[in-house]
């Protein structure tokens, strides 16, 4: 397994790139099976969960092809309506072919994704959205069997915001008979992506933005093409990197209005932005502020940036409270913080962190995606050597995240054993 190891006590400085967004690539690869023909997503970086759903598409008899940052998917047949085990335990997005599955072909069986490192994470939604359209549902043998002959538009109302059953919904809906109607629907960049996608290949949305969508059913989608947006997340984790540096870092390829929620934490804990149209130059503070986070659905501030945040208010002039309303239980990489020598308790579901003058290196272990990223920039900052294992769970979301900050100046290598 891959490990990093960093040489710490690294300042950060220059200008970074942005990859195309992981979790709105996943849900537009699924679409894709909703149309008999060749679809291409374009700006697609080279992580391992998108090999994952790749490899989920080709089980269903789809043609994928992945070359120079563009996928193309060819879905003129499916020949299996099954997702396994196997794969959806490596990544629970494989939900996501719940919906086309059942509005193509009228039936689709998909193994039940599990817990995760994360904390728990149902699927009710998804499941009571496909039955508002008419599906039977089964769970049987740690299968979700969902069967439908034809799905029926619907008024669809989550009691709670959640962007894979938004996804999902819409993704049925579409080839339903007649409206649907979704009501507190999430509303993340994400969503908007892959109600764009969904337009361009014939399908009737509207009320984008708002948590408020109808979808007029049509009978048929035929392929599309579209460049995927900037990841928001990476954004986010190499702005928390430059607040962690002491000179100006810019990240580029990036959407305005993605990240406001943290550009004002950002602000509030001391950095001056500098914001333009296709990139943020954050310029860190000389000492950083304590500024309290709740994590909340978007535009709120990110769950998935959570974990990157707090280490930077490991290092503030203060205490400083985060909160995860999302995921409750997010804070697994706490301990390994703590291991480098951070002052964070957990109070409940709630992080107190009491900011010291340096972090010092260690060996830690990579408990999720978003966890590893935030060992990664506190190895940047600490004293000394950190050493991270498992970082399988980086290349998950990151495009060789040594790579690029690298070339800001960080000193990462790959141990590969
Ligand atoms: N929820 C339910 N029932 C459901 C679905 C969700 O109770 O059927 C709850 C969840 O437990 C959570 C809340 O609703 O408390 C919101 O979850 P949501 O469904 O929005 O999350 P998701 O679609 O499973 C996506 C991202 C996550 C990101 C969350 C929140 C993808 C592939 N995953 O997950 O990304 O944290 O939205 O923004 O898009 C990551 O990239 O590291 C990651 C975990």
């Amino acid at each position: 397994m891959d490990r990093f190891i960093i040489e710490g006590n690294r300042d950060l400085a220059g200008t970074i790139s942005v990859s195309g967004a992981k979790n709105a690539i996943l849900p537009a690869m699924a679409a894709c099976l909703l149309a008999p023909g060749k679809s291409v997503l374009r700006n697609v970086p080279n992580l391992i969960d998108l090999k994952t759903m790749a490899h989920l598409l080709r089980f269903l008899g789809a043609h994928v092809d992945f070359n120079s940052g563009e996928l193309s998917i060819a879905a003129a047949t499916i020949t299996s309506n099954e997702a396994p085990y196997e794969l959806v335990s490596k990544m629970r997005a494989s939900i996501y072919v719940l919906g086309p599955l059942l509005a193509r072909q009228g039936e689709a069986l998909v193994s039940f994704p599990g817990g995760c490192a994360i904390g728990t994470r149902p699927v009710d939604l998804h499941l009571k959205a496909m039955e508002a359209l008419g599906a039977r549902i089964s769970v049987e043998h740690g299968y979700i069997h969902a069967i439908a002959e034809k799905l029926i538009g619907a008024d669809i109302h989550f009691e709670k915001s959640s962007v894979g059953a938004t996804i999902n919904a819409l993704m049925a809906a579409v080839l339903a008979s007649g409206t649907t109607r979704i009501i507190n629907a999430a509303r993340e960049p994400e969503v908007d992506t892959t109600i764009e996608l969904l337009n361009k290949m014939g399908a009737r949305i509207s009320g984008l933005g708002t948590t408020s969508l109808t979808i007029e059913g049509v009978e048929k989608l035929v392929p599309a093409a579209m460049d995927m947006i900037p990841d928001r997340i990476e954004a986010g984790t190499f702005l928390v990197a430059g607040a962690l540096s002491t000179q100006p870092v810019t990240v580029e390829n990036y959407v305005p209005g993605h990240l406001d929620s943290l550009l004002e934490k950002l602000r509030a804990a001391g950095c001056e932005l500098d914001i333009r149209d296709t990139g943020i130059t954050v310029n860190p503070p000389q000492k950083i502020k304590p500024v309290d986070v709740l994590t909340l659905p978007y535009p709120g501030f990110p769950t998935d940036l959570q974990a990157q945040f707090t280490v930077l208010m490991t290092l503030a002039d203060g205490v400083s409270f985060i909160e995860d309303t999302i995921f409750p239980d997010r804070f697994m990489y706490v301990a390994e913080l703590n291991r480098l020598q951070a002052d964070i308790r957990m109070e409940r579901n709630v992080a107190r962190v009491r900011g010291v003058a340096s972090l010092s290196g260690a060996e830690v272990m990579a408990s999720d995606l978003r966890a590893s990223a935030a060992l990664v920039l506190a190895g940047i900052v600490a004293q000394g050597q950190t050493t991270i294992s498992r970082i399988y769970h980086i290349d998950r979301g990151y495009d060789h995240i040594e790579e690029k900050l690298n070339r800001l100046g960080a000193r990462i290598k790959r141990e590969t054993a």
